[in-house]
């Protein structure tokens, strides 16, 4: 583990938080343009969080935000992160690096980006566990076999001999999944790591997470447009429109508080099987563009329930319940 010389400490350090985000505003440009906005919320090992919003909403942003690995042009224009308790921005670049690298693992949406075409899938699997955790060779070999089968590669003996572009989209997830594992990292990105896979497929790689979370107590941070997919999977809930964090539920969400979360719901069909075929109930409208500046709530236009002073004052975050909160003058 590399030292961290530079930590601060969290003000509110609880056993078991992983990360906490305070405040955390990320812009383009010269602040112009605000993608993320304020937004709050702690993660703790063992624990699946979701993060769910219509495209744009600034999921991503905020992921990568986590990782140090923000876009050219992007940049955290206000807040902290802190990764147990040490405050990130306090680290010099290569200590963030190092920590990143060991204690964070990224599963993106494409597999096939993270997998090098040409090395085999038991090399890169292997090369993990020679230069992470230091093994000899035959043994690294040999954790890499257990793992590819852990994840559920029909024969991990075959498959190790094999390279990505021979493999379906599920079957290179499921390896890069693998990678994740063999880093160990205590905290998993997984950035829509399910929308290029068939239903099935998607579920097993889910569960892939879910466990990862319960037996190495890594915390894990699933990314989706699909509220449905986080059912069973996600202890917590982050709902993120435009930027803010409009509601964080405890569980599933029988209960939605926020309008927009309702709407999520209701645009859901009502099983997956008849996703292609089912009449949405998608929220008129559209989300407001990052670079308009508004002073009341962003969902306002959208909001079936909206009141006068939603026009003209950003509600603030009303903590309803422990770990419920929502930001909706309609609970303030
Ligand atoms: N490299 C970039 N340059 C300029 N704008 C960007 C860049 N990356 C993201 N944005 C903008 O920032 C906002 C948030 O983007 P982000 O990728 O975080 O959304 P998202 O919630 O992950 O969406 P999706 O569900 O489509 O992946 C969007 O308006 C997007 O257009
Ligand atoms: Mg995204």
């Amino acid at each position: 583990m590399p030292s961290h010389s530079m930590q601060t400490l969290s003000p509110a350090r609880e056993p078991g938080v992983l990360v906490e985000v305070k405040n955390l505003t990320v812009g383009f440009g010269r602040g112009e343009f605000l993608a993320v906005k304020g937004i709050d919320f702690k993660l703790k090992a063992g624990e699946v969080v979701g993060l769910v919003g219509e495209s744009g909403s600034g999921k991503s942003l905020t992921a990568l935000s986590l990782m140090g690995l923000l876009p050219h042009g992007a940049r955290i224009e206000s807040g902290k992160i802190f990764f147990r308790g040490r405050d990130l921005a306090g680290l010099s670049e290569k200590e963030r690096r190092e920590m990143c690298g060991h204690l964070m693992g990224m599963v993106f949406q494409e597999p096939l980006t993270a997998l090098n075409p040409v090395f085999t899938i038991g090399e890169q699997v292997s090369e993990i566990f020679r230069i992470r955790r230091g093994m000899r060779k035959a043994q690294a070999n040999k954790a890499a076999l257990s793992l590819l089968g852990q994840v559920g590669l029909p024969n991990p003996a075959e498959a190790a001999k094999s390279y990505p572009h021979r493999f379906s989209g599920g079957m290179r997830q499921r390896v890069v999944i693998a990678m994740a594992l063999a880093l160990d990292p205590e905290l998993v990105i997984a950035d829509e790591p399910t929308t290029a896979l068939d239903p099935t497929i998607a579920a097993q790689i889910v569960w892939l997470l879910r466990d990862m979370a319960e037996r190495r107590k890594a915390g894990v941070l699933f990314i989706t447009h699909n509220l449905r997919i986080l059912a069973g999977l996600a202890q917590r809930v982050l709902v993120m429109y435009a930027g803010i964090l409009v509601e964080q539920t405890q569980g599933d969400f029988s209960d939605p508080l926020h309008p927009y979360t309702r709407g999520l719901l209701k645009a859901l069909p009502p099983n997956p099987s008849e996703a292609q075929t089912a009449r949405l109930t998608p929220i008129p409208g559209q989300p407001p563009s990052p670079s308009e500046r508004f002073p009341g709530c962003p969902f306002e236009p959208r909001c079936p329930e909206r009141m006068d002073i939603c026009r003209k004052l950003l509600p603030k975050s009303v903590q309803v319940q422990p770990g419920r909160s929502v930001r909706c003058h309609k609970y303030e």
